[in-house]
């Protein structure tokens, strides 16, 4: 359990003293808002750092979050990031009352692809096996045999017994994940709003700016930009290639918060960033969590039958990576 002297501290590496004595009021409000409704708040890696570091009790990546949906004993799940991760967690934990602060935090990935698309693609590649990045809406989920993140593609991919197989709907890390496999993937034309802004050229003059800086870059970035990176990877494999290898100087390819979330838990490390934002996570805020709380809204609500498929996909996938 954190004092309220450790969230002063996460907090000083982003905000100035003022905004930290304002925030603290709301945080303990939250904080004593989740004891009394048994709930659970879980707080994906863009999350800014008064929801990541402030009242979230469970932080990282889309599939680490998936799981502990998966297994809390908590009454209601708050989902600190975007839509498609709160119907990732209802399908998960479908008895449970599963909210988000705010229904129109979307994903340019999500908004994407439709289940009509899936079933187009399905009946012009019959018998193809299709994985869905989890960047999805559950209704895409439900019409897909297996469901994947960033973090997971390649072992997902490589699992299904088929030389060919359908990605959607993120077209780069279809590219990424073919790069790494020898199964032939056909692809959709989905992008991330915040990774496609990237190019190679970015790093090569970052690297030019700041010799010997280490590159770490999302998966959902072009192939060119993974390729002058020094490691690509999900938002939870980007802090352990942080502890695991030392690096000082690090250039961080993705999203604006993940930068401040990890200057607070590696002050020793210098981290260069470009801070693109997500417009959809940041719509995600501590008043918007408190409200969400105090008035049980904004709740996930999915058709029985879209829970019993989109859930087997997401199993599959828990499966094949914790096995
Ligand atoms: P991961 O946390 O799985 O790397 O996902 C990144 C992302 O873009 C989520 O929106
Ligand atoms: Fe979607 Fe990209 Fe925003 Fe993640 S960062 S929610 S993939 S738009």
């Amino acid at each position: 359990m954190k004092t309220i002297e450790d969230i002063r501290k996460s907090l000083e590496s982003t905000y100035m003293e003022h905004e930290i004595e304002e925030k603290l009021p709301l945080i303990q409000e939250i904080n004593r808002l989740k004891k009394e409704k048994n709930a659970v708040l879980l707080g994906h890696n863009y999350m800014t750092p008064d929801v990541f570091h402030g009242v979230s009790d469970i932080l990282g990546d889309s599939l680490y979050l998936s799981k502990a949906a998966a297994e809390t004993d908590a009454d209601i799940i708050l989902f600190n990031g975007v839509h498609f991760m709160a119907e990732t967690a209802k399908l998960m934990s479908p008895e449970k009352k599963v909210l988000i602060a705010d229904l129109k935090a979307g994903c340019s990935l999500a908004e994407s692809i439709t289940r009509e698309d899936v079933k187009k693609l399905k009946s012009q590649y019959p018998g193809v096996p299709v994985v869905t990045y989890v960047n999805c809406t559950a209704e895409v989920k439900a019409e897909t045999d297996i469901c994947c993140t960033s973090a997971n593609a390649v072992q997902i991919v490589n699992s299904l017994d088929s030389d060919t197989v359908i990605f959607l709907p993120d077209e780069y890390l279809a590219g990424n994940v073919q790069k790494q496999t020898n199964k032939k993937i056909i692809s959709f034309p989905g992008r991330c709003m915040v990774h496609e802004m990237y190019t190679a050229e970015d790093i090569l003059s970052v690297r030019k700016q700041w010799p010997g800086v280490t590159v770490i870059s999302h998966p959902e970035c072009n192939t060119d930009v993974v390729e002058v990176s020094d490691f690509a990877g999900s938002t939870s494999q980007m802090s352990k290639y942080i502890r695991d290898s030392g690096a000082k100087d690090v250039f961080l390819v993705t999203e604006c918060s993940m930068g401040d979330n990890l200057r607070s838990e590696f002050p020793d490390r210098q981290f260069v960033s470009s801070c693109r934002t997500c417009p959809h996570m940041k719509r995600i805020t501590l008043e918007k969590i408190k409200d969400a709380l105090l008035y049980e809204q904004f709740e996930i609500k999915l058709d029985p039958e879209i829970v019993e498929k989109g859930r087997m996909a997401v199993q599959r996938m828990l499966e094949v990576s914790y096995k």
